[in-house]
């Protein structure tokens, strides 16, 4: 019996054509990217851009950047639905990125970053988010205007060093993005040590409450996080 091989036209192409026609698919493919996933990170790694900012400013760095267990903690219990996110020293934007995996819209993002030159960079890497270039104990209500002066924060996600800070400065900060939020917001913050980085008294004197909501041996060094709200 003969048998008649038929060949797709592509199959008789150059291997040159061919190449170049799956490499085209699969750029078309890794565009087009599902709801909820991983969002496109431009530049060098986080690490080392963090490694670079610890190096500038140990004290006000603090440290690591956090690894993907700890952003998914941290940002677990976030409705997207419930309105915009305040995050406190985004850095690299290791949580920002969780918080646009877990559906929140990049225009309800307000990130406000101390460092200049992270600042400048979050902003290119998510340009409908508000970025404040800013202390966080400094951020108002009037910064706030426009799309966010009706609809306030409904949560905070925190990836301040606060053990690094002086009990007055944890304080300013955390009566600051409380006074920025709708009421019932909930702030969220990690920690190394194994108790609420913002202390007893202070919790007390600003009428709040904290619970841990998330152990992650995952993460270097392992991390607690601490879900902070008024009584
Ligand atoms: C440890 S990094 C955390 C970055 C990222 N969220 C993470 O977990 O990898 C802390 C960030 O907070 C910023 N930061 C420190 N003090 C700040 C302040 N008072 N207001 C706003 N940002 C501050 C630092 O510049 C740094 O980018």
């Amino acid at each position: 019996m003969k048998l008649k091989l038929k060949l797709k036209p592509a199959l008789t192409q150059k291997p040159r054509e061919m190449v170049n026609k799956v490499t085209t698919a699969v750029r078309r493919k890794v565009r087009r990217r599902p709801h909820g996933a991983k969002p496109k990170r431009k530049g060098p790694p986080e690490a080392l851009v963090g490694f670079g900012r610890f190096v500038a400013n140990p004290r006000r760095f603090g440290g690591f950047v956090s690894g993907p267990a700890l952003a998914a903690a941290i940002t677990a219990e976030i409705d997207p639905a419930a309105g915009p996110v305040l995050e406190l020293g985004p850095g690299t934007g290791v949580f920002t990125r969780a918080l646009l995996a877990r559906g929140v819209a990049e225009a309800d993002l307000i990130l406000v970053e101390a460092d200049p030159k992270l600042a400048a960079r979050l902003q290119s890497a998510f340009p409908q988010a508000l970025v404040l270039a800013c202390k966080a104990g400094s951020v108002t209500a009037t910064m706030l205007q426009g799309r966010f002066a009706e609809r306030r924060p409904a949560a905070v996600v925190s990836g301040l060093p606060l053990l690094n800070f002086h009990g007055d400065e944890v304080e300013s900060i955390i009566a600051a993005a409380f006074a920025l939020c709708a009421p019932g917001a909930a702030l969220y913050q990690f920690t190394y040590a194994p108790r609420c980085p913002v202390r007893d008294h202070i919790k007390a004197r600003l009428g709040l409450v904290a619970r841990r909501t998330a152990r992650v041996w995952r993460n270097v060094p392992p991390a607690f996080v601490y879900r902070i709200e008024t009584c």
